[in-house]
């Protein structure tokens, strides 16, 4: 079984989770909710998680740039005794890069609605400001929205595309992004990591 390594496994749940409190609390305490002082602890806690997830992201995609990257399973479809290569896997090579590209935006865009509307003096820096009446009169705010439900699509497909694997072709995939127990040898190429039982695969 060829699997990610423990440090970026470490990233990716931890983004995972990150993300998903991001978008809850977005949801659940921002969006359509007035701009009173009820809002300064969501939104708080929400900059805070925001900012991290870009630090996090930035990291993500050099790490990946850095590390082999495990054998991707519809490389090789004949492997699987398939020919033909399911559309959630097709989509999923271009799903991939997009999640990250998604997430930075995402995290970047809200640091525009930030900026003009002093959010980091008003949570940081002990600013007497108030929080603008509505956050829609910065065109940065709606294309934050607009970005959260595309996101939220990339999510969805990546989810279903795990489920696909670990539940209907039974094929342990959430083994490729968890920590292995024990040492176990690995080999690695450019671009590539190979476990030493999966020694016959290209
Ligand atoms: C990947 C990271 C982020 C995610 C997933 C995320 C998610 C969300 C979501 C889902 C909403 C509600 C959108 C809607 O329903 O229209 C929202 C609103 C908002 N987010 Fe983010 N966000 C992220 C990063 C950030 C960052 C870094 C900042 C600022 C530094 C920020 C500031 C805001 C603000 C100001 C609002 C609007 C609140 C309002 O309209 O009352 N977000 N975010």
């Amino acid at each position: 079984m060829t699997r990610y390594r423990p440090y970026y496994v470490t990233l990716h749940w931890l983004s995972a989770v990150l993300v998903f409190l991001a978008f809850f609390i977005g949801l659940a305490s921002l969006a359509n909710t007035p701009n009173d002082d009820a809002k300064l602890l969501p939104l708080g806690v929400h900059i805070v998680l925001g900012v991290l997830i870009l630090f996090l992201t930035m990291a993500r995609i050099v790490v990946r740039s850095l590390m082999g990257k495990p054998v991707y399973r519809i490389e090789h479809p004949a492997s699987t005794g398939r020919k033909k290569i399911p559309l959630l896997d097709l989509l999923s090579r271009y799903v991939q890069p997009l999640l990250y590209l998604f997430t930075f935006l995402m995290a970047v865009v809200g640091i525009a609605i930030a900026l003009p509307t002093d959010l980091f003096s008003i949570f940081f820096a002990g600013s007497e400001k108030s929080l603008p009446v509505d956050f829609y009169i910065y065109p940065a705010r709606a294309w934050h929205g607009t970005l959260s439900l595309l996101l939220m699509l990339l999510i969805g497909q990546h989810i279903l595309a795990f489920v696909y694997h670990q539940f209907l072709r039974g094929e342990n995939f959430i083994a490729r992004m968890w920590f292995q127990r024990g040492k176990q040898q690995e080999r690695t190429i450019p671009g590539k990591i190979f476990h030493e039982e999966n020694k016959s695969a290209p």
